[in-house]
């Protein structure tokens, strides 16, 4: 399979400064960056407003990721969280404000196009292709990069044991495996995780959320991981963010949410 310019794996897990390697963890050859679009965050709203045709369901949104950095979403039901994702993919209707992908506005950016321009998505529904294998559904996302088959199938070592299973003859647990690997293989700037641990079992959970960890210590990816599950959130990422209705009503450390249940359980419900 192609891989385009591989970087050593020593280099990715060391490599998280984001003037040494790409925030995707490749090193690229043609890397000619001026220093203002290096130090871009690698992904701004701004006042963002967004909804479905009329309805607005997201007010006044303002977030930057820098590079490499990863933040945890967390909420209610129905408060946004897949909204806010859905957004930056350009599936709402933005009634207001700006988004911004490696400093270049990403606001009309036709939908089709926004995937190659560095965003991967693992939506809440996994969007496994049924009727293709395992090895076919990642040979479908795959792009030059540092995430190659190899790499996202030592992460996902039960996936290799897979490969020739067609999507739905795989568990909960192992179509959200193959849905990361999948984004992972598009080898995006910014991965969106929309609520991975859903439905999974608590054991499956637990493996998945050490997965992800690894993935956000050891790579220079741009994660902004969705979950419901507060616990695995707010272990994920050292900034947190809280939606409530539409509105972003906590954006801070994730240290001080965990350590304090009482203000966790005011802003997203009962601490599971
Ligand atoms: N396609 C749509 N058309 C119209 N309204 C929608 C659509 N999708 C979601 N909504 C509404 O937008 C609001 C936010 O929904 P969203 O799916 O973003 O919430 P969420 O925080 O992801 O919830 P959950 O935790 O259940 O996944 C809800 O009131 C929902 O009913
Ligand atoms: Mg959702």
């Amino acid at each position: 399979m192609a891989s385009g310019k591989k970087a050593r794996p020593t280099e990715h897990a060391a490599g998280r400064r984001s003037d040494q390697l790409e925030p995707g963890g490749a090193r690229r050859p043609d890397a000619t960056a001026p220093s203002g679009a290096a130090r871009a965050a690698a992904l701004e709203l701004r006042h963002v407003s967004a909804g479905y045709g009329e309805t607005v369901v997201l007010e006044d949104v303002s977030l930057a990721l820098t590079r490499g950095e990863s933040i945890s979403v967390i909420g209610r039901n129905g408060v946004g969280k897949t909204t806010l994702l859905a957004t930056v993919m350009g599936h709402t209707t933005l009634h207001a404000g700006e988004i911004l992908l490696g400093g270049a506005r990403l606001d009309g950016v036709p939908i089709y196009r926004r995937a190659r321009r560095g965003l991967g998505l693992v939506p809440q529904e996994r969007e496994i292709f049924p009727s293709l294998s395992v090895r076919e559904n990642l040979a479908v996302a795959a792009r030059p990069g540092y995430w190659t088959s190899e790499r996202v199938l030592e992460l996902f070592p039960n996936l290799a044991a897979r490969l020739g299973n067609m999507g739905d003859q795989l568990s909960g647990g192992e179509q959200q495996m193959l849905s990361i690997a999948r984004a992972l293989l598009t080898n995006p700037e910014v991965l969106l995780m929309d609520e991975p641990t859903e439905g999974l079992a608590p054991v499956l959970v637990e493996s998945l959320a050490a997965v992800l960890l690894r993935l956000r210590s050891e790579s220079a990816l741009s994660i902004v991981l969705v979950e419901q599950n507060s616990r695995v959130a707010l272990a994920f990422s050292p900034r947190a963010i809280v939606l409530d209705k539409g509105r972003i009503v906590y954006d801070g450390e994730s240290a001080a949410l965990a350590g304090d249940p009482e203000r966790l359980a005011q802003l997203v419900g009962l601490a599971e």
